[in-house]
């Protein structure tokens, strides 16, 4: 199975209602690829800043870059880059076609220092700590485990 993650910052500041909305085609598009993945929403509340954090995975390596190359255009978002892109034993988000959920930085700052005790580190930003693929990674793990929402 091919992953790829990648982060990006939100031009406009998308509420979950509004996501879903344009999930929808990317779910029917997503499908057609035999891609699953997780897509969230980090508003990081002191500098009003949005934060996208999305893995795509599916075992075709060409459509996961073809999709990835399609969203990286895509103008509700910029600075759209790569965190990490790999092989994995199996799907990690296989029951979505594409997980939405959405989280403040508050909750995921606390989150990562349950969790990555050693690279939490709230001196620095969201966005640095964003970077590090382990902590984006698992950032998307345990927000899907608290989302409730349909999927497709
Ligand atoms: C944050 C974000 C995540 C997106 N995720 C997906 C996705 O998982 N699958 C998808 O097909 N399109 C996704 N899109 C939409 C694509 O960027 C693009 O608008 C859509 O696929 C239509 O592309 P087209 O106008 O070139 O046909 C996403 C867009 C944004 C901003």
């Amino acid at each position: 199975m091919y992953e790829l993650l990648y982060l990006s910052r939100g031009v406009v500041d998308l509420d979950p209602t509004e996501m879903e909305t344009f999930l929808g085609s990317s779910r029917v598009r997503n499908a057609q690829a035999d891609i699953t993945g997780m897509l969230l929403h980090v508003r990081d509340a002191p500098t009003g800043s949005v934060f996208f954090v999305q893995l795509l995975e599916g075992p075709d390596p060409d459509l996961v870059e073809q999709t990835y190359q399609r969203i990286s255009k895509d103008e509700l978002h910029t600075d759209v880059h790569v965190l990490h892109r790999g092989e994995r034993p199996q799907r990690t988000f296989g029951d979505w076609s594409m997980l939405a959920g959405a989280t403040s930085a508050e909750a995921a700052l606390r989150s990562i220092a349950e969790n990555i005790s050693d690279d939490a580190s709230t001196a620095e930003t969201t966005w640095d700590l964003l970077q590090d693929s382990r902590i984006a990674r698992s950032l998307l793990i345990i927000a899907a485990g608290q989302e409730h929402l349909p999927h497709a």
